[in-house]
């Protein structure tokens, strides 16, 4: 299986638009230890085709900046569908710019299908018969994306996007994690989780995790004077402390353990910090943009 992390940062990216955090500052000034990141997405390459895994704001300079990702004739792209792991906007914008009347299919739970429908914007992807074909993703079914490549969706406990919050009930269909197989590998892409110990009965086989990194503590943004709300309020599990991800993950027997989705504010994006330090002795791995990974 050929992974490629399009995208390692939370909504927003590094640096976001309206942020000077110290992060955010660092990258504007060329500080070398803070990588600039893209929105949360991922790319599996099956022979010549591509699988997206969330359609990230970022989508159109992801593409751009990966030759596997263009067209190889006038009006061509290898991109075959993308999957949705759930309906934030950082994971759905980017349909929208793929609307230039190019065949592929969406697949996504039924309840985020349901709340991308309430959009006049989706009408964009159905522009004629056979546009953008609408794929179920059932949970704990697998579904065949493209070759051998199989996604079974599991069911984490999260949230709806902040957008329809009180418009639809919470539903287990709202977040997903994706376990990825492909012949004798497996991947597994989990990158909104409240509690990483959720994912452990679907660890059997697993070489390659990529898990939400996007906060380091619970009350970063309040820290920081950045926001009002804590990590697990937004369906993130912290990553450092006695209940953070970090303490479990450190003992799970996965070849590639990999944070994603990290957040602009997140002292882990500074290489050498104590925090980052404290990630890479535990043996996991910090994701960047391009990251490739070979299951
Ligand atoms: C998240 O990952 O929590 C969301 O992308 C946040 C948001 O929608 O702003
Ligand atoms: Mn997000
Ligand atoms: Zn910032």
């Amino acid at each position: 299986m050929i992974l490629e992390v399009l995208g390692s940062g939370a909504g927003g990216g590094v640096p976001q638009w309206n942020c000077a955090c110290p992060n955010c500052a660092r990258v504007r000034a060329g500080d070398p230890r803070v990588r600039a990141r893209t929105q949360d997405s991922v790319a599996a390459f099956v022979g010549g085709d591509a699988i997206l895994l969330n359609a990230s704001p970022d989508v159109l300079r992801q593409i751009e900046r990966e030759p596997r990702l263009q067209p190889r004739r006038a009006r061509h792209s290898p991109i075959r569908g993308v999957v949705l792991t759930n309906g934030d906007l950082d994971h759905v914008l980017g349909l929208f710019s793929l609307r230039e009347s190019q065949p592929f299919t969406l697949w996504a739970t039924g309840r985020v299908w349901e709340g991308l429908a309430r959009n006049a914007f989706m009408k964009t992807l159905d522009r004629f018969e056979g546009h953008v074909t609408f794929a179920s993703l059932r949970l704990g079914e697998p579904t065949r994306l493209s070759g051998d490549l199989v996604a079974t969706a599991i069911p984490l406990r999260g949230k709806p996007p902040v957008h329809l919050e009180g418009t639809l009930a919470p539903s287990a269909e709202d977040n997903v994690a994706l376990l990825l197989q492909e012949g004798a590998t497996t991947a597994l892409y989990a990158s909104s989780c409240l509690d990483v110990r959720e994912l452990e009965p679907h660890l059997g086989g697993v070489g390659t995790l990529l898990v939400d990194g996007t906060f380091f503590v619970e009350d970063e943004l309040i820290r920081l004077g950045l926001g009002t709300a804590e990590a697990r309020s937004m369906a993130h599990q912290p990553i450092a402390g006695d209940t953070g991800s970090l303490a479990v993950l450190a003992r799970w027997p996965i070849p590639r353990r990999i944070y994603t989705h990290i957040n602009n504010t997140n002292p882990i994006l500074v290489e050498g910090s104590k925090e980052a330090s404290s990630v890479l002795e535990a043996g996991l791995e910090i994701a960047h943009d391009g990251m490739e990974i070979h299951g």
